[in-house]
């Protein structure tokens, strides 16, 4: 076998070693891209214990991606038919979306403020200043004692849903 022979075979080698490892690692990339998330794989669920939260101060979980804004009114906020009501406390559950442009609005002593372009929401999630055309989206939830799951449809979330769309 001569020099130019042994090059040759030396280099095809290479290349397909380089070409297996390359393929191995894109088909390992394909296999992450493909498979769901952890929040899919549990159903797309969130469970948030709605006892733990302080009046006043709101929270923000994260469900299928998405913020979602829990807060536990004081008794000096209004009162509201968006309320979920548990027991004596009155909480407002909403998807913490900007509804002008998708922002995320944060909490600034007693309502949401979207820094885009100023919009605001009150404590019940209603728009009351700025571009923002509706009120913050009210995910779908179930309530079990004082924990909201949400991803579920409950019967709170139906009245609380058939609420906003007369607000429409
Ligand atoms: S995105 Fe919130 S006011 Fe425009």
């Amino acid at each position: 076998m001569s020099n130019e022979t042994n090059r040759r075979d030396f280099l095809g080698y290479t290349f397909a070693a380089v070409a297996a490892v390359g393929g191995a690692a894109s088909l390992v990339g394909m296999k992450k891209a493909w498979d769901p998330l952890p929040s899919v794989l549990a159903g797309g669920f969130t469970t948030v214990d709605l006892a733990a939260l302080k009046p006043g101060k709101p929270e923000t979980v994260t469900w299928r991606g998405k913020p979602v804004f829990v807060l536990k009114k004081t008794d000096a906020m209004d009162k509201d038919e968006r309320d979920l009501i548990i027991g004596n406390d009155r909480f407002v559950v909403a998807i913490g979306l900007c509804t002008h442009l998708g922002c995320i609005p944060a909490w600034k002593k007693d309502v949401w403020k979207c820094a885009c372009h100023g919009g605001e929401f009150n404590s019940s999630g209603k728009q009351t200043f700025g571009p923002p055309p509706r009120p913050l989206d009210l995910p779908p939830f179930g309530v079990k004692g004082t924990t909201i799951v949400l991803g579920e449809d409950g019967p709170e979330h139906k009245k609380i849903a058939a609420f906003l769309a007369t607000q429409a």
